[in-house]
């Protein structure tokens, strides 16, 4: 008798030295599969709102104050009732796998143990339960696509609820899949499972990048947002947002919660960067619900930037697929943990002692 062989669901791990956000890129690349890197790395078209989501931080000016009596500042804040260590989210990023054996078993556990929120895609390739149970208690958002199939929604909610999801993300932007060439170049189909899927219908493995979608709804509209707050009883998050005018109509209809994102330039290129929105849509939400950001952050200065500018909490995606990639679960925490510590370099050197010193912090915009 051979004794089944136990693998270990996070794999091979590794405490990667962190230098800069940016550099974990061509670090991944040499470790990834050529389509895999592609499918992570790349916007759609031409790659303009990617690029110009980290750019349009350049366009944006944090003055410090001095003798402010600053003195190991102290990052840590709630979202949403959820204490955190640092305002830090792990963006959802979908099948997880694709750059790590451990997926996002492996991202659970590094935001865990970097005392960061986590989110899961609705393409996750780890099923939400077993995602959930890494987290065990640690903040968790469930993020979803709407599916076609309001039974199959009603699962996915079901099992949010009984992961302990803090709230749903309804990403609205991605009616379909953006134009992404890498990906036509490498034939590159996403090749990790979408778990959720088989939990549903135990069928689909290895659809394809633009094929993901074929389960979703195209037709989103305001209505939903109530019929998904009242099955799920859950605060609901609309992703997605870049027109001020957006945000207004979904806290109208019952939205908890607004999330500025334009999916890390994959979806229409061409749109601003997404930091050139949040002050906008900042003003029009005017505190009645918190606000996600996420869109090219690199640096402890971008957090602080959208902190000032309206954001309660700051996603990050590619980097912490990077992470992953480089060391598993380990590779997510050291990624967190470097962009913690230019958080507190930023926040001491702005003269700012807590979080909410840093959201009121003086800032100048280049940009209308
Ligand atoms: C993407 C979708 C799956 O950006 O979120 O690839």
């Amino acid at each position: 008798m051979i004794d089944a062989v136990k693998t270990d669901p996070f794999g091979e791990v590794n405490a990667i030295d962190v230098l800069d956000l940016a550099s974990l890129e061509g670090r991944a690349e040499k470790v990834l599969g050529r389509g895999e890197f592609g499918y992570i790395s790349e916007g759609s078209d031409d790659g303009y709102t990617m690029r110009r989501n980290t750019t349009a931080f350049q366009d944006v000016e944090m003055l410090p104050r001095v003798l402010q009596g600053v003195e190991k500042p102290d990052q840590s804040t709630t979202f949403m009732g959820a204490k955190l260590a640092s305002p830090l989210l792990t963006a959802p990023i979908a099948g997880n796998t694709l750059a790590h054996s451990s997926g996002e078993l492996g991202l659970a556990k590094g935001a865990k143990e970097a005392g960061i929120m986590m989110s899961q895609s609705t393409f996750a390739s780890k099923p939400i339960a077993e995602t959930a149970a890494v987290s065990d208690g640690a903040p968790y958002m469930f993020q979803l696509y709407m599916p076609k199939d309001w039974s199959y929604c009603e699962y996915l909610l079901d099992e949010a609820k009984n992961a302990g999801a803090l709230a749903i993300i309804l990403t609205a932007d991605s009616t379909l899949g953006g134009y992404r060439e890498k990906d036509v170049m490498n034939h590159y189909h996403l090749k990790g499972r979408l778990a959720n899927l088989e939990g549903y219908n135990s069928g689909q493995t290895g659809v394809g990048a633009g094929g993901l979608f074929k389960e979703s709804m195209q037709k989103l509209d305001l209505a939903l947002i109530d019929k998904l707050a009242s099955y799920s009883g859950l605060p609901i998050i609309i992703k997605g947002i870049q027109h001020p005018d957006d945000a207004v109509a979904a806290i109208n209809a019952g939205a908890a919660g607004i999330y500025v994102s334009n999916h890390g330039g994959r979806q229409l290129d061409g749109a601003p960067g997404a930091i050139e929105q949040l002050p906008a849509i900042a003003a029009a939400v005017d505190h009645r619900v918190p606000i996600i950001f996420d869109g090219g952050v690199q640096r402890g200065t971008h957090v602080l930037k959208a902190l000032a500018l309206g954001a309660d909490l700051v996603g990050v995606g590619r980097p912490f697929s990077y992470g992953l990639a480089l060391g598993g679960w380990q590779g997510v925490k050291a990624v967190a943990d470097h962009l913690k510590m230019e958080i507190n370099i930023a926040m001491q050197l702005t003269g700012c002692q807590t979080i909410e010193d840093v959201k009121r912090m003086k800032i100048k915009t280049r940009f209308a």
